[in-house]
C-alpha cells in the first residue's frame, strides 16, 4: 500500500476513520464493538469487524459493476478499506421492502408483511437527539443538503435496492431493509458511503425467515457471530 496511515480523525460506534498520506484518502477501520438502540446496549461481536469490512467490500464492488459510484478505492485487510475523502451527508437513508424493526412499532402492524413499493425514510444523523425521522423538506430546510442533492440520493437508494435486492436474492436472502449514507467529494459529487453490512441491512433467510443480521444483537437471539459469518459465506457462494 503506498499511502501511510496518519491520525485518526473520528471514532464511530462500529468503524474508525484515519487521515492518510493522500489526501483525497482516508483509512476506514471496522471495529468488533456493537451498539443498539442509540448506544444504550453495548457489546462485542467477535470477529463483526472483519466481516462487515468484507461484506461491504464485496458489495461495493458489486455496485461498482452497476454503475453506482461508492467510496471503496482498496479492500487493505481484514478490517481495513481504504475510501475516497467524502464529507459525510448528515442523513440516514432507510429502504424498506418488508414491514419490520422500527416501522412495525410506529405503524402497528406485523413484522414481514412485503410492502406493495418500497418506502423511503430519512434519519437525521445525530446520536445526541436519537437520529430522528425527518423527511425532505426539513433535510433542505435545515441545510442538510440541497434538492438537487436529495433527488440524486434518492435516485441512487432505489437503484441500490434494486441491485441488491437481486444480490440477496440469489443467496437466498430477502433484504428487508436497510441503511445507506451518501458523502459529498471535494468536488461535490454525491457518492455512496459509510458500509452495507449485516449492522446496517435486515437479512432474513428466504425459506425460513430466520434472521441473519444485526436484529440477532438487539434481540438477544444468541448465533450472531455465526449469522455473520453465513450472510458472507453465502455472498462468496454466489460469486461476489
Ligand atoms: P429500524 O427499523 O430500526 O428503523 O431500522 C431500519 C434499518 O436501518 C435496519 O436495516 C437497520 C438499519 N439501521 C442502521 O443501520 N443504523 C441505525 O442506527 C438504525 C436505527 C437502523
Amino acid at each position: 500500500m503506498a499511502v501511510e496511515v496518519l491520525e485518526q480523525l473520528y471514532e464511530g460506534k462500529a468503524k474508525k476513520v484515519f487521515k492518510t498520506s493522500d489526501d483525497s484518502l482516508y483509512m476506514v477501520e471496522y471495529k468488533d464493538d456493537a451498539t443498539a438502540f442509540n448506544g444504550e446496549k453495548r457489546g462485542t461481536i467477535e470477529g463483526k469487524g472483519v466481516i462487515n469490512n468484507k461484506v461491504s467490500a464485496m458489495l461495493f464492488q458489486e455496485l461498482e459493476k452497476h454503475g453506482i459510484e461508492t467510496h471503496l478505492v482498496e479492500f487493505v485487510d481484514d478490517t481495513h478499506m481504504l475510501v475516497k475523502r467524502v464529507e459525510i451527508v448528515p442523513l440516514e437513508v432507510i429502504c424498506r421492502n418488508v414491514i419490520a424493526g422500527s416501522l412495525a412499532k410506529r405503524v402497528g402492524k406485523e413484522e414481514g408483511i412485503v410492502l406493495p413499493k418500497t418506502i423511503l425514510e430519512f434519519s437525521y444523523k445525530n446520536d445526541d437527539l436519537g437520529d430522528p425521522m425527518i423527511n425532505r423538506y426539513h433535510a433542505t430546510a435545515l441545510g442538510l443538503a440541497t434538492d438537487e442533492e436529495i433527488d440524486d440520493i434518492i435516485a441512487q437508494a432505489f437503484k441500490i435496492n434494486d441491485i441488491l435486492k437481486e444480490v440477496f436474492a440469489k443467496a437466498n436472502l430477502v433484504l428487508v431493509d436497510f441503511k445507506l449514507e451518501f458523502g459529498r467529494t471535494p468536488d461535490g459529487k454525491i457518492i455512496l458511503a459509510d458500509e452495507i453490512s449485516p449492522d446496517t441491512c435486515r437479512l432474513w433467510d428466504k425459506d425460513t425467515h430466520e434472521k441473519l443480521d444485526k436484529d440477532r444483537f438487539r434481540r438477544d437471539l444468541g448465533d450472531v457471530e455465526e449469522a455473520y459469518i453465513e450472510v458472507y459465506n453465502r455472498l462468496k457462494k454466489i460469486g461476489l
